[in-house]
């Protein structure tokens, strides 16, 4: 039996995150620069139903009844087993690796879970659609983050820009010209869920001046919609400069991340802001063609990592 392979890429969230956990919406676009991976082969000589799981990223290789019941792995494993309505499994060795930076704002725990799944189920003879896969990364969403909104596995899952509101059924964006988007790493890890959890906390201490902040990003993230579908994406770097402002506001940004900000508007980006839970992970500044690599330059010399040129291609709305 050869072995089985799935891959899903990371996510950028370009406006909304945060606001989007209090229903309002965001915009999130698939990252095809960094992915995880999941391959599965059969162990036809190990004894029968041993599911051997290695991720050596994170130390782990341990088999799936050794696992805890609330583990990542075993949420997804188990999710695509109830879905497929499998009572057992055959003997296989699961390998996960990623280059999605962990806890960075990129998507890596719903990656993992969506790379996970897939492989699984074909490997089981039984691919699953894209929407039956964001189900099961939701779940595993739920149990490590808390109260996420769903964006990340809902934008990865289908691998398409998205217009998302929780709870809402899911709108494909429109790209209508090319963008050009730089990334840069703070080298700086941040879970998600606590910067979520420190949001909730002020917004339940203020929820007037908070309400507001968060009305103000759903206006902005409108205007991007408007503007990508429309207009081209030329108003996209101002507004992207007032979310990120917004997100400072609310106590997601460090000096780390506005450190680059900065250096990305300095060097002529069109506009720039944080990425995704904040207190550390990535920016992204959206960049004219000519000024990729001065743009590139002042982030490294302003302390980023590492970055990544993201090309948005063009998206038409998707056949129905
Ligand atoms: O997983 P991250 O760090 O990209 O953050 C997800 C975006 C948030 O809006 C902060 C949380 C959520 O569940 O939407």
């Amino acid at each position: 039996m050869p072995a089985i392979s799935a891959t899903a890429p990371g996510k950028l969230i370009l406006f909304g995150e945060h606001a989007v956990v209090y229903n309002h919406p965001a915009i999130a676009i698939p990252f095809n620069g960094v992915h995880a991976k999941a391959t599965v082969f059969a162990t036809p000589i190990a004894p029968t139903g041993r599911v051997r799981i290695e991720a050596q990223a994170i130390g782990l290789d341990q088999t799936l009844d050794q696992l805890a019941a609330d583990h990542p792995f075993a949420i997804a494993i188990h999710g695509v087993m109830k879905t497929l309505g499998i009572h057992w499994l055959p003997a296989c060795h699961i390998r996960i690796t990623s280059s999605i930076p962990i806890a960075a704002g990129m998507g890596s725990s719903a990656a993992v879970s969506i790379a996970l799944s897939r492989a699984l189920a074909t490997f089981l003879g039984h691919p699953l659609e894209d929407s039956a896969v964001n189900v099961i990364a939701f779940q595993v969403e739920q149990q490590s983050h808390g109260t996420p909104s769903g964006v990340d596995n809902t934008v990865i899952s289908f691998g398409r820009p998205v217009y998302f509101v929780r709870n809402q059924p899911i709108e494909f964006l429109m790209i209508r010209e090319p963008l050009d988007l730089l990334v840069a790493d703070s080298g700086i890890a941040a879970a998600t869920g606590p910067m979520v959890a420190g949001v909730l906390q002020r917004f339940q201490a203020d929820p007037e001046t908070y309400g507001t902040y968060f009305d103000q990003i759903a206006n902005l993230v409108k205007q991007a919609r408007t503007d990508l579908e429309s207009s081209a994406g030329v108003h996209l770097g101002p507004l992207m400069t007032e979310n990120h402002s917004l997100l400072q506001k609310i106590g997601v940004s460090t000096p780390e991340l506005d450190r680059l900000v900065e250096a990305a508007l300095d060097a002529g980006a069109l506009g720039a802001k944080l990425t995704g839970g904040g207190g550390g992970g990535n920016i992204i500044a959206l960049v004219a063609n000519n000024q990729i690599e001065k743009a590139t330059q002042a982030l490294l010399a302003a302390g980023a990592h590492r970055t990544w040129l993201l090309n948005l291609p063009r998206y038409k709305e998707p056949a129905s």
